[in-house]
Formats: structure tokens, sequence, C-alpha cells
């Protein structure tokens, strides 16, 4: 089983990317005969119109996802652009991409219906991740939910491509966990930087606790039982509490008799517990960055020499190599 996602450095990473994506990562690459994990600058760079900052990020996304348990001897870590023959690919997919299979797309879509305007970068966004996914003949993709239509996207590209041309390519599969498939942000609408409703995995504890403590409730009066769907607090408290804080937590709920202070505080002692050994190893990894440069770089050329295999194979497939 090979295995392989992509994570945008558009900013810190939230708790939906940790819950939804990167411990799937972590799980994975002790199950997978080979893991790939890349940041997907290249992506990015449709938000992130700033040299620096796209630099920044890029190398912080890295240092990131070491700190949450990556292992570079067991995945292969690299950066999207370090590996342009999915570049190469990308171009052999769009040809005999429909334009009506992107228009369904939802962020173009959505973008679209706001009436704001779209890049070509934005709206050929899934061919260039189906590229990403195809190149290491992925078997297993481990995604949020939102990733699901782009996973469709690629199998459907996947298909045309091998039933014009003959088989060619793997046939990947979106892997995604029921009880993270949609982490909810601050707000309860799905946790997401474009909304401004994160909880960053790694930021400063006490700025953390202040953004926990500012988290709308409902306004049932103390004493009275408390209902645990759908309540944000309660949902994010179950993904970083042990199973008997959650236990306790739940019969709190079902009595009534206490305050949201007391939910919201729970929460942020709980969080800060649960990421704590990460936090400590991301401080270790930062004062290297020259060792994670080191990573990455062998991870390109791991990543290089599989995505090679597979563009010269698309490659005569199509009659683009070979005459
Ligand atoms: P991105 O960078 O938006 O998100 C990275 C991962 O985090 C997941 N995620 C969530 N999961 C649960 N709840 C949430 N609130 C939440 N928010 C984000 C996303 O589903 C994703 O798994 N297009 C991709 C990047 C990409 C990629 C790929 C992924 C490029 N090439 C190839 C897989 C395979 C993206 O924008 O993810």
């Amino acid at each position: 089983m090979r295995v392989l996602s992509g994570i945008q450095p558009t900013g810190p990473f939230h708790w939906g990317n940790y819950f939804g994506a990167i411990q799937q990562y972590v799980d994975l690459q002790d199950q997978a005969a080979e893991a790939y994990y890349f940041i997907a600058n290249l992506h990015a760079l449709n938000t992130v119109r700033d040299r620096e900052k796209l630099q920044e990020y890029t190398l912080n996304g890295a240092i990131d996802l070491l700190a949450l348990g990556l292992k570079p001897e067991k995945a292969v870590l690299f950066v999207q652009s370090d590996v342009p023959e999915v570049s190469e690919l990308c171009w052999l997919l769009l040809t005999g991409t429909p334009m009506g299979l992107l228009e369904r797309c939802v962020s173009y879509k959505d973008k679209m219906a706001k009436g704001l305007k779209a890049d070509a970068g934005l709206f050929t966004y899934p061919v260039l991740q189906a590229a990403d996914i195809l190149a290491y003949d992925s078997n297993i993709v481990p995604v949020g939910e939102d990733q699901i239509q782009h996973i469709e996207v690629c199998r459907d590209i996947a298909g045309s491509f091998n039933h014009h041309f003959g088989e060619t390519f793997v046939m990947p599969k979106a892997k995604v966990l029921d009880s993270s498939a949609r982490v909810p942000g601050l707000d309860g609408e799905k946790m997401s930087k474009s909304y401004n409703n994160t909880l960053a995995v790694f930021d400063d504890v006490k700025a953390q606790r202040k953004q926990i403590m500012r988290i709308t409730t409902d306004s049932r009066p103390m004493e009275e039982p408390k209902n645990p769907d759908g309540d944000v607090l309660f949902d994010l408290y179950k993904l970083v509490a042990t199973e008997s804080q959650v236990a306790d937590m739940t019969a709190l709920y079902a009595r009534g008799g206490f305050g949201y202070g007391e939910v919201k505080k729970a929460l942020a002692d709980a969080a800060e517990t649960y990421f704590a050994e990460a936090r400590e190893r991301r401080a270790a990894w930062a004062a290297r960055p020259d060792d994670v440069r080191d990573v990455l770089k062998s991870g390109a050329a791991k990543a290089r020499a599989k995505a090679a295999a597979t563009l010269a194979r698309a490659q005569s497939a199509c009659g683009a190599k070979g005459y």
C-alpha cells in the first residue's frame, strides 16, 4: 500500500488540518509500504502572493509536520515544487480534462457564486492535485472531508486517461476519519483559514486560552442540563481529552449545574497537555532549520525518482515520448 497526501502552507496549521489529516499521516507512516507527504507550495501560490511569506510558511509547515510526528526514516517528506515532474504530468492531464468537471469543483464554484474573479490557477487546481496523487502511484490519500471531491476528480481524470491510452495510472482512494472528517471552527462552521475561525496547533498557549474563552455558547441557565450534540466546545474537547475525561464531561452535560466557562477551561487545559510534547519537538526542529532543509532535500530526491518513472510511463502512453 502506498500512501500520499499534501497540505498547503498558507499559514500556521490548525486543528482541522491536524485531526482531519496530519494525525492520519502519522498513523499511516507505520502501516504503509511507502508514505509520501508534501507541502503543497504551488497550490498555496493561489492565495499567498508574497515571496517571503510563502518561503516562511513552507519551511514552518515542514517543521510542524516533523514536530507532530512525521519521521523522515519512515515517510518521504518533501516540498511540491521540488518535484517538477508533477507539473509536467499536470499538463498531460489538463489536455484531457473537461471544463465542466472543474466548473463543478466547490472552491472555484464558491468564488464564482460570490462574484469574485478567479485565476486559471484556482480553476485548474484539482488537476495539479490529480498529478500529485497519480505521480506516486498512490493507493490511499488520507484527507479531511472537504478534499473528497478532489480525489473523485482525480479518479475521473485517471480513469479517462487509462481508458483512452491504456492502463497507466493507479486508482487512488480517499481515506477520511469518521471522528474528525470535518472539525468545527470557533463559530461552529468548518474550521478553515478562509473563515478566520481556526485554533492554530502551535499558537502561544496563553493566546489560545483567550481564543477558547471567546467561543460563543448558548444561553441556557447554569442549572439546566446541556446538549452535547452540535456543541462546538464539546466537539473540540473530544479531540484533545482522554476517554475518561470525555466520559466525565458527558455526565456533567447530562446533569447540568455548571457554566460553559468551566468547559472552556477544561478544553484549554486538555489542549495544552495534548500538544505539549509536539511543542517541545517543534522547538527542537525550529532551532535546526538546516536539518529540516536536509530532510526535505532527501525527500525530494526520493519523490522525484518515483514521479519521473510515472511521468515517463504517461508520456509513452500518450505519444509525448518516442517519435
Ligand atoms: P488543505 O491545505 O486545505 O488542508 C490540508 C488537510 O487538512 C484537511 N482539513 C480538515 N479536515 C477536517 N476538518 C477541517 N476543518 C479541515 N480543514 C482542513 C484537508 O481536508 C486536508 O486533508 N488541496 C489540498 C492540498 C493538496 C493535496 C494534494 C491533498 C494538494 N495536493 C494531493 C491530498 C493529495 C488542500 O488544499 O488541503
